[in-house]
């Protein structure tokens, strides 16, 4: 039997697809709406394969109030939503600031202000540690101080963030958790869904897949010359599937009232700083494929430092990212192999 109807926004896109893998085989019944402008409907062939359901898929914008009122009444019971439709690229927000305000904030607020009229209650959101910006101290817990915003991408994660407090403190009949990601890596280990970076990748682990795999002469390491242990940038990589399980959680906690306040804040992260270059060598021993490599300049506007405190995740939602960062790392590398297999890139 089916547990509840879920609307997964941006559900065919890079979280939402391993996301809607894992609340269907939780049992949950999934709405998604996507308007593919960061996907394709392919994606739904790779969830289907992997899970034997198809979801509903709704081809529409976020940002037509009218499309998703049409949504909730033809998929009438929803009970939860995860919003993870956004435009996520921090570069191209600051040339293209007002797409990104539009898109990010409009997809919110016509969610949460169609959310009381069809009586849903639950609503997780994919926050994200970019608003600890360069934490004083790492790890960072969810309480440590939110820096100003470097980007408009960023602000819109700051902003949203405050929107639904507000909306929550208003006495709106919802609540909701944000989750905020570290750097989500990685892909289904079935590799028939994963990561589709649009041109050239900016993030690094698409890029260092494609480097692998000859499409990307080489990768250039921003920098080597941070306070780190060997120069190079620390993150927290965090395995996708870990995460999307996080969501399903999530949202169980939401549905069944479980929450201890109305808004609840959680961080995903696994709590081991990586470094970029240990990153590359933890690649090359778990696949045996060199990655060409170089160190280049720093790039504008990159943190530091930053990796979580996730034990608040692990001890209120019982929840534990559990991968190995090899397996992480052969997965992505699995999931590079399969784009060339399918001819897609
Ligand atoms: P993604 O681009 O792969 O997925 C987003 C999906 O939303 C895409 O399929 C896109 O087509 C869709 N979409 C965008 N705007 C839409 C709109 N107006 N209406 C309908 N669909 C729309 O990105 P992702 O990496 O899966 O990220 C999901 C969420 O998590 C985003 O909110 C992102 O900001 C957040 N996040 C991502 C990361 C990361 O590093 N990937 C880190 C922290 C937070
Ligand atoms: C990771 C590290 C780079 C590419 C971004 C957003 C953040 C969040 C996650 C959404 C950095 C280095 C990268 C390359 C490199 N997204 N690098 N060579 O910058 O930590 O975070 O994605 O919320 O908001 O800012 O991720 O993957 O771009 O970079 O050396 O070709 O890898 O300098 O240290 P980042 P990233």
């Amino acid at each position: 039997m089916n547990k509840a109807r879920i609307l997964v926004t941006g559900g065919t896109g890079y979280i939402g697809s391993h996301t809607t893998v894992e609340l269907i085989n939780a049992g949950y019944d999934v709405v998604i709406i996507d308007n593919l402008s960061n996907s394709n409907r392919e994606v739904l062939d790779g969830i289907e394969a992997i899970t034997g359901v198809r979801p509903a898929f709704v081809e529409a914008d976020c940002t037509d109030a009218a499309a998703l009122r049409k949504l909730f009444e033809d998929y009438p019971g929803i009970k939860g939503i995860i919003n993870f439709a956004a435009s996520k690229a921090v570069g191209e927000s600051v040339q293209k600031p007002i797409l990104y305000y539009r898109n990010n904030l409009n997809t919110l607020m016509n969610l949460l202000e169609l959310m009381p009229e069809f009586g849903v209650k639950g609503f997780v959101f994919s926050s994200s540690c970019t608003v600890y910006g360069e934490p004083d101290v790492n790890p960072v817990t969810e309480a440590s101080p939110i820096k100003q915003a470097t980007s408009p991408y960023g602000n819109t994660k700051q902003i949203s963030e405050e929107v639904i407090s507000d909306f929550v403190r208003s006495g709106a009949p919802i609540s909701s958790i944000i989750l905020r990601y570290f750097n989500p890596v990685g892909a289904h280990p079935s590799a028939l869904i994963g990561e589709l970076p649009n041109g050239v990748p900016q993030n690094l682990i698409p890029y260092l897949t494609q480097t692998a795999i000859g499409i990307r002469k080489e990768l250039s390491v921003f920098g080597d010359d941070y306070n780190t242990p060997d120069g190079s940038c620390i993150r927290d990589f965090i395995n996708v599937v870990d995460l999307a399980k996080a969501h399903v959680i999530a949202v169980e906690r939401l549905i069944e009232d479980k929450t201890e306040t109305p808004i609840e804040i959680f961080n995903l992260g696994t709590g081991n700083g990586v470094s970029v270059l240990e990153l590359i060598n933890t690649f090359e021993s778990a696949t045996g494929v060199k990655v060409p490599h170089k160190i280049v300049g720093r790039r504008e506007g990159d943190i530091e430092k930053v990796w979580a405190n996730p034990q608040r995740a692990n001890e209120v939602l019982g929840w534990k990212a559990e991968t190995p960062l090899a397996d992480t790392m052969k997965s992505a590398w699995k999931w590079q192999l399969a784009l060339r297999e399918r001819g897609i890139m």
